[in-house]
């Protein structure tokens, strides 16, 4: 009987530590349906610093905290908010862009982890 009891209690624990394996833990930031739709978009903004994962993430647990994520994710806020807010609006006034977000990683930073800030000489 006290077996049984024990056998009871463990299971709802294994169940939601597999629950919590499947799901990633650390973000703060972005809201993704699926594990894949998140490996998508951290191509795409690798692809937009001219980076590898390696850059931000410590490969053996990338939910661990970096120098570099934290910019990145300081970065996504940004972003966000200036979609949400400033780009938002204007694009209403423009009636050009709609509801499209107005600025992605690439638009500052073209492929180079350093944005420039002076135009090259010609
Ligand atoms: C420019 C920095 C940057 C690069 C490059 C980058 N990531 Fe990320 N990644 C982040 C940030 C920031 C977060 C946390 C986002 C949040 O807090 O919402 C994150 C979160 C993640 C997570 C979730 C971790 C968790 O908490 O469980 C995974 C998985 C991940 N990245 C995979 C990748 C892979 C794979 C690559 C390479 C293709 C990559 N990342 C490249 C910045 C980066
Ligand atoms: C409005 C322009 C702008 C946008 C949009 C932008 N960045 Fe940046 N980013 C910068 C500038 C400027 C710097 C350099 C800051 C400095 O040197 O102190 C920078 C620096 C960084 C760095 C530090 C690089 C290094 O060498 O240490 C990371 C990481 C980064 N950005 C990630 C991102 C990510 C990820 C996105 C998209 C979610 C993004 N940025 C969008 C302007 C931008």
């Amino acid at each position: 009987m006290k077996n049984l009891i024990q056998i009871l209690m463990i299971i709802p624990l294994v169940i939601s530590l597999g629950i919590m394996q499947d799901k990633s833990n650390n973000l703060q930031v972005l809201d993704y349906e699926s594990e894949r739709d998140l490996k998508k978009y951290m191509k795409s903004i690798s692809k937009d610093l001219g980076v590898k994962c390696k850059f931000c993430h410590d490969l053996n647990d990338k939910s661990i905290d970096t120098d570099h994520k934290n910019i990145a994710r300081e970065m996504m806020r940004m972003q966000m908010e200036l979609n949400k807010s400033f780009f938002a609006l204007l694009g209403d006034s423009l009636h050009v862009h709609g509801e499209m977000p107005q600025i992605s990683c690439w638009t500052c930073h073209r492929g180079s982890k350093e944005p420039q800030l002076v135009r090259p000489k010609e």
